[in-house]
């Protein structure tokens, strides 16, 4: 038996497979290389080049690799991106995932986890939002996944089938092994666009929006460390394998920083001021996302290990100092 990790080349995934293979489990990872970096998969997981889409290949490689679980992190996740292009983002997340749900249902794979996102939420006037918040998609991209998610809850009323849905808030950090980080090639992340500022590779970070209704008017969210993330997942196949009901979790501190306290704390950790440029809004962008973490600590016993943006930044930092791109 095996667990499938699409996407295990890219930034997340590749951390789960590392966790994974770290806990014993024989794992296969199927990535199409569009963002993904090879040489991020773990070198104990039989890695297989394809596409999610490419349903006689996932089947194939679900019935070779007897597939018991999948965890599907495959997709595109930049908000601004799938405003401008937004059918690309239903193809590539809600239709791709529907395909890959429907080869785990034909093949008998009967455990799913999902990455979906806090921005299935869209804008809130709270302090934090729980799993029952309304759901106001702002973006293409959070309305790609939200959709995924409903079609997970309708094949697990069908099909003797059960998922998990994970909503990430805002993932940072790096493997605290230094076997891994944020690779992707052009990444719009914060925390990555402004280690890559403080390492010289860029001249200045963009400020996107200074007038947003919070205290500094720049935009909050809630960093959490990609380990406590991983952690999250690893739980979560466990709720799944003691045969526990399909559930949907938020992943996130329950805390957020604006823009301009990361750019604090990474002058902090790099010891030098950065060059910022305040610019307009980035389409998309809600002013402000935190988790209500309560259910995911509550069912799960999820205890986060690594939550100061400090330590976050230091580790983003550092794997960013060993990459030669931007
Ligand atoms: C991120 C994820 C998305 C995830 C979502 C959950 C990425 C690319 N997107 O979106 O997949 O589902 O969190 O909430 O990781 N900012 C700047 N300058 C920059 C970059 C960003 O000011 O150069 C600001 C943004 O306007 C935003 C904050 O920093 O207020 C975080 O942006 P970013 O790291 O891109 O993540 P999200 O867009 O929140």
């Amino acid at each position: 038996m095996s667990v499938l990790v699409t996407g295990g080349a890219g930034y997340i995934g590749s951390h789960m497979t590392l966790a994974l293979a770290d806990q014993g489990d024989k794992v296969v990872v199927l990535d199409n290389l569009t963002t993904g970096v090879r040489a991020q998969v773990a070198e104990a997981a039989t890695f297989v080049q394809g596409d999610i889409r490419d349903t006689k290949l996932v089947r194939e490689v679900l019935e070779k690799h007897q597939v018991e679980a999948v965890i599907h992190f495959a997709g595109s996740i930049v908000v601004p991106e799938s405003v401008e292009n937004p059918l690309f983002y239903y193809a590539n997340n809600t239709a791709a995932s529907r395909d890959l749900i429907e080869a785990c249902v034909a093949s008998g794979v009967k455990k799913f986890i999902f990455s979906s996102t806090a921005a299935v939420y869209g804008a809130t006037d709270q302090p934090s939002i729980a799993e029952d918040g309304i759901k106001a998609p702002e973006s293409p991209y959070g309305r790609s996944k939200l959709m995924t998610e409903w079609m997970l809850a309708d094949t697990a009323m069908a099909h003797d089938f059960r998922y998990v849905a994970l909503r990430y808030f805002n993932v940072a950090g790096a493997d605290p092994k230094g076997r891994s980080g944020q690779s992707t090639p052009r990444a719009t992340h914060l925390i990555k666009r402004a280690c890559q500022v403080a390492l010289g590779r860029v001249p200045y970070l963009g400020i996107f929006g200074t007038d947003y209704p919070t205290p500094d008017g720049t935009g909050i969210r809630d960093y959490i460390h990609v380990s406590d993330l991983i952690g999250a997942h690893a739980l979560a196949l466990g709720h799944l394998r003691n045969g526990a009901d399909s559930s949907v979790f938020n992943c996130g501190y329950g805390h957020g920083f604006s823009v301009r306290e990361v750019v604090k704390a990474v002058e902090r950790v790099a010891g030098k001021a950065l060059a910022v440029k305040e610019m307009p809004r980035r389409a998309g962008d809600p002013p402000m996302i935190v988790s209500n973490p309560a259910k995911l600590k509550a069912a799960l016993g999820w205890k986060p290990e690594h939550d100061a943006l400090d330590e976050i930044v230091a580790g983003a930092l550092a794997w960013e100092s060993r990459l030669n791109s931007t």
